[in-house]
């Protein structure tokens, strides 16, 4: 069985005061599944440090990369300085970063290939647009997404154990609007089916999150699906006490 994942993407939100309310009202018992968060790179640190004392561990990373090593990039950072900080994963292709950064296939290739040379896990995010689910053209999107994005991804075991996919629909980002879970799960259905069969990737391995207004109300219903093995949170992983609601939710379905 695939582990579950709750993975809070913090966007350019949550200073000192709130990331220090988020441990404060967090309580993850005894959650077993994986808690991961993307503050702000410059908080990456301080985050390690908070949660090194919330009795559970998480893995914090990065909302973006650099495709460079170093040089003169202004304003940049490297995936050898976030290491430093101590981020583990790098999220690369989140819907912002491709629209309001624009972000295309060829760049985001380039930080997922040098976030994996540099040992980081890459959750490399894909979605539609509403404007193409209605056209039929969710499939379409998502598979020249993924063959773009992970071109020449290597195969080996260790490339492919640092890989995730996240699903997030735009049309679902930040609007309160989800997928429903048989929607969601289609899509995860034909993500695993395209890794395997045009990628050469091991996709029955993959996990595959979802991400899109997740909240307490309504994690349960996709987080069962079957190829669904967690989410990617933005709005409800800012508050300790959703994260928990949800964390205690992907716990539970893997018992
Ligand atoms: P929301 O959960 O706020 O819709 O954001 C989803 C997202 O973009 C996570 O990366």
């Amino acid at each position: 069985m695939r582990k579950k994942f709750i993975v809070g993407n913090w966007k350019m939100n949550q200073d000192l005061a709130s990331i220090d309310s988020f441990f404060n009202e967090l309580s993850l018992g005894s959650c077993t599944c994986e808690t991961w968060v993307a503050p702000q790179a410059l908080h990456i640190s301080t985050v390690i440090e908070k949660s090194s004392k919330a009795g559970k561990s998480f893995f914090v990373g990065a909302q973006n990369i650099s495709e460079n090593s170093n040089g003169a990039f202004t304003g940049e950072n490297s995936a050898e300085t976030l290491q430093d900080l101590g981020a583990t994963f790098a999220l690369v292709g989140h819907s912002e970063r491709r629209s309001l950064y624009k972000e295309d296939h060829a760049l985001l290739n380039k930080k997922l290939m040098h976030a994996l040379s540099q040992n980081l896990i890459v959750v490399f995010c894909v979605g539609e647009q509403l404007e193409e689910r209605k056209n039929g053209m969710t499939e379409a999107v998502i598979k020249y997404q993924l063959l773009e994005g992970l071109k020449n991804f290597p195969t080996d075991q260790l490339s492919q154990s640092r890989l995730i996919i996240a699903y997030e629909p735009v049309w679902a980002i930040g609007t309160g609007e989800v997928a429903s879970p048989a929607q969601a799960q289609e899509v995860h259905h034909f993500i695993r089916k395209t890794l395997t069969k045009d990628l050469d990737l091991d996709g029955d391995n993959t996990p595959i999150l979802y991400g899109g207004s997740v909240k307490p109300s309504n994690a349960d219903g996709l987080l069962s699906q079957m190829d669904i093995d967690g989410a990617l949170v933005g709005g409800a992983s800012l508050l300790g006490e959703d994260f928990s609601k949800l964390a205690q939710i992907a716990s539970k379905l893997m018992k």
